[in-house]
């Protein structure tokens, strides 16, 4: 096994990363993920959306298996189903940050082509990023963006020139990151909550993607 590979295994590598560690654009490389990294991926979402919190800290480790899980199952997914003429699209991509001899996993994003039925045209389908999280000692160092410009090449590469998302209203981060990239609000709805006098706002929005940008 490679030192590489050693270092991505040991989630120690994430977790106690030094605060002060400096990551210029250039350190950070974007691949798809192995499937032996996915408890790394895992790890990062559930911290990166709370599940590790409150009450839901009780069950942080059944959230990230499932969350591995998911992945792993959407990921072998590759079999042509009967919506699509060409195979299922989907991909995990993940970003190193490269110190040297040392690299760890920093943030991770998915992206895949979905089906839907829009404007009674039949199995429309569409470019949607998902689960886009950084760990927190690398926030602020453009990892979040050049994931987001590897998800819009990968789209290019799948001959579309639309990319669509989610962001919570609420997500001020996530909001500026797209509004940084391009962004457009497309449409918003109020979503469910536990609490009935405060439903959340979900924005979904596109990026129309130019060829040779
Ligand atoms: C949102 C998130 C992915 C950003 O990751 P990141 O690697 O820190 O983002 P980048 O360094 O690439 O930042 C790019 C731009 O996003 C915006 N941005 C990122 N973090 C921000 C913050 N804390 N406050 C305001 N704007 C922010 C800025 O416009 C920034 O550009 P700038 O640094 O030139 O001002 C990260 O904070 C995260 O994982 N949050 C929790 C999970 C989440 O909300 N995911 C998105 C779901 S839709």
């Amino acid at each position: 096994m490679s030192e590489l590979s050693t270092n991505l295994n040991n989630l120690d590598t994430i977790v106690n990363i030094p605060q002060q560690i400096v990551i210029n654009p250039a350190q950070i490389e974007i691949r798809p993920v192995n499937e032996d990294e996915i408890h790394c991926v895992a790890d990062i979402i559930t911290r990166s959306f709370h599940f590790d919190r409150g009450w839901m800290a009780w069950f942080t480790p059944l959230f990230k298996i499932g969350i591995a899980e998911d992945l792993r199952n959407r990921l072998r997914t590759r079999v042509p189903s009967a919506l699509h003429s060409k195979p299922q699209q989907q991909v995990c991509l993940i970003a190193l940050c490269v110190d040297g001899a040392q690299s760890c996993i920093s943030g991770t994003v998915e992206v895949g082509v979905r089906t839907a039925e829009r404007y009674r045209q039949n199995h429309y389908r569409y470019v949607y990023l998902s689960n886009l999280a950084v760990s927190k000692d690398f926030r602020r160092r453009g990892v979040a963006q050049k994931l987001i410009e590897s998800c819009e090449q990968q789209t290019l590469n799948w001959g579309y020139t639309e990319i669509h998302l989610h962001v919570m209203g609420n997500n001020e981060r996530g909001r500026n990151l797209y509004q940084k990239l391009g962004y457009e609000v497309v449409s918003s709805e109020l979503v469910w909550s536990i609490i009935p006098w405060h439903r959340p706002e979900r924005l979904f929005l596109r990026k129309q993607l130019v060829i040779g940008e």
